[in-house]
């Protein structure tokens, strides 16, 4: 069976094509969204999803968020004493959505489509894949988010339509895409973005405006530093979602056993996200310059991802499209739903016969050459393209190059992702070398050719006609070239963690809830939690699944009712 599969900064989702639709699966808590947490403790135990969530109140040190921000690079987080990986983190989320389906449909899924940001570069997308792979999963193919909606989008009218605006924010990420569909045919016609903006930023920006005005600073600068950052983060997303809906909020938390709080108005917010919001406007400019689009001729802003909930962007969108942007696919849901249909394709689902989707490369890709000028001076690291950024997917480009000094035994090519002149500039994806028979500069040619795979994927070819040698490269990890064998190794690793079973999860999500709110609140509240904790301890020592099912249903009861009215 192949799932589609959201894996997002702050959320992922999981659907598959079923009865000729595409449908989410819950998880073992009933939701359609699995938070991109996780946490571990010493020994091993650990926790995904919305328990290991509550835990980043709990316990910071030990519990890590938003992991796809460092996806494709080389860093690690360790948690409890054990270090892993971005992709290690992802595997985790993945293997307990793939978890969520065996235990929806009785089959565990073989294969996936994950999505990626469209402005994910190659290292982005190939350990995004590499993690699916960690998770047991065969990464049939990865799919472009704003593709994704895009087609959850067509899905439901399967009209004609001109080219609209796919416009995705999420938590840690921004993409725009430029979709027009016709006689079942979804193309992708432009995308750009940012993958380094979302709801995130906007946390961080509110942070920096509250901090200062709160009642008692002096209780907040007493906690360790990953303490002060997590229950800040924590309060910032809470209070930007407040005022979602509202003018004014309280920016409150619990430091140290102290009440803090401060007001902050929507002015006071818009004046602090007006950085951020301004950064959304270069891709939607870019994307339609390169397809030659005018803003006037889009047929509909689509909105997709969380953080398009918030006033602030709804307003700058208003604004830079002179119209009420289209709100009609579901902002968390689309996504998953879209990479379902994509999982329907591939697998021949009913209904879906005369659907095809065509995207673009989101990055230039090229080589850094060196040339001679008129004056015979010798520049080295120019960017020299041999894939235009927003060229259809797949294609396969040539371009030939030639020798440049006298007797040169061998020509080095790095490749390059980016749109920079100077190559240092961009992303290094690796390097080829081919030796060449020692002649005369110009000489020797030599020929480079670039495929772009549907996912995205880039494999380059390097010939010397005069000598028939060849050189294959398929991009790997500059930092650190793992292989199949290690993806074995990983998967092995994580097999080691004690995740809590699928039956327990909703005892283990209550647990975590229940000590966040006790240490969110003071006083007497406080306590009624602590009581309340006490009794649910109690339920699960008697171990009978009646007795514990109601404690679980009444401290949830509790909890709410105080989350829903907190008191001050
Ligand atoms: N009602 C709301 N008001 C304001 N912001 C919201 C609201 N609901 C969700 N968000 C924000 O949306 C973001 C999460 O969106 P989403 O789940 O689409 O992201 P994601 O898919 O996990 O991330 P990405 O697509 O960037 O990888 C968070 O920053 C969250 O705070
Ligand atoms: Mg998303």
């Amino acid at each position: 069976m192949l799932v589609g599969i959201d894996l997002g900064t702050t959320n992922s989702a999981v659907a598959l094509w079923k009865d000729g639709a595409p449908q989410l699966v819950p998880n073992a808590l009933g939701k359609d969204l699995t938070p991109s947490a996780v946490s571990l403790a010493k020994g091993g135990q650990a926790w995904v999803g919305q328990a290991a969530l509550d835990r980043m109140a709990t316990h910071p040190a030990d519990t890590v968020t938003s992991f796809k921000r460092m996806i494709g690079t080389a860093g690690t987080v360790t948690l409890a004493g054990t270090t892993l990986t971005p992709e290690d983190l992802s595997a985790m989320v993945l293997r307990s959505l793939a978890d969520d389906v065996e235990a929806a449909t009785g089959e565990r899924p073989s294969g996936a489509v994950i999505t990626v940001p469209a402005y994910f570069n190659e290292r982005q997308r190939r350990a995004t894949r590499r993690a699916g792979e960690i998770a047991g999963l065969e990464v049939k193919r990865l799919i472009n988010e704003p593709t994704a909606a895009a087609l959850a989008f067509g899905l439901a009218d399967r009209g004609d339509r001109e080219p609209f605006l796919v416009f995705d924010l999420g938590g840690g990420t921004f993409d725009v895409s430029i979709v027009e569909m016709f006689e079942g045919i979804v193309e992708v016609r432009a995308s750009a973005g940012d993958n380094r903006l979302g709801g995130d930023d906007f946390d961080e920006a509110l942070v920096r405006l509250v901090e200062p005005l709160l009642t008692d600073p002096d209780a907040l600068a007493r906690l360790p530093a990953d303490r002060r950052h997590a229950l800040l983060t924590l309060a910032a997303e809470r209070t930007r979602r407040a005022l979602t809906t509202a003018d004014e909020a309280d920016f409150t938390l619990v430091a140290d056993g102290t009440s803090l709080t401060a007001r902050v108005t929507t002015e006071a917010f818009e004046e602090a996200a007006a950085p951020l919001v301004k950064r959304l406007r270069d891709p939607v400019i870019r994307a339609l310059r390169d397809c030659h689009i005018d803003v006037k001729t889009l047929s509909d802003i689509v909105l997709v991802g969380g953080a398009t909930r918030m006033p602030v962007v709804r307003k700058a969108l208003t604004r830079m499209f002179g119209r009420f942007p289209n709100t009609t696919v579901h902002p968390d849901h689309a996504v998953a739903l879209g990479a379902a249909i994509q999982a329907g394709l591939l697998s021949g689902g009913d209904g879906l016969e005369e659907i095809r989707i065509t995207d673009v490369a989101p990055f230039t890709l090229g080589v850094g050459t060196a040339t001679r000028d008129q004056h015979g001076r010798y520049h080295d690291d120019i960017f020299a393209p041999i894939i235009e950024r927003n060229t259809p997917v797949p294609v396969s480009r040539m371009e030939g190059f030639r020798t440049l000094s006298d007797n040169q035994r061998q020509v080095v090519f790095a490749i390059y992702q980016g749109e920079a002149r100077d190559v240092k500039k961009n992303v290094k994806l690796g390097e080829l070398t081919v030796p060449v028979p020692p002649r005369p500069a110009g000489e020797v040619g030599v020929d480079v050719r670039f495929t772009y795979d549907t996912s995205g994927l880039l494999e380059v070819d390097v010939a010397v006609p005069s000598t028939g040698m060849t050189r294959n490269l398929v991009i790997v990890d500059e930092d650190d070239r793992r292989s199949q064998k290690d993806v074995e190794a990983r998967r092995k690793a994580l097999e080691k963690l004690k995740v809590h079973p699928r039956d327990e999860a909703e005892n283990v999500a209550m647990l975590a809830r229940a000590e966040r709110a006790y240490e969110g609140f003071t006083g007497q509240v406080r306590d009624v939690i602590g009581q309340g904790l006490t009794e649910f301890q109690g339920a699960l020592d008697k171990q009978d699944p009646r007795i514990i099912a109601d404690a679980r249903e009444g401290l949830g009861r509790l909890l709410d009712a105080i989350e829903a009215n907190p008191p001050l």
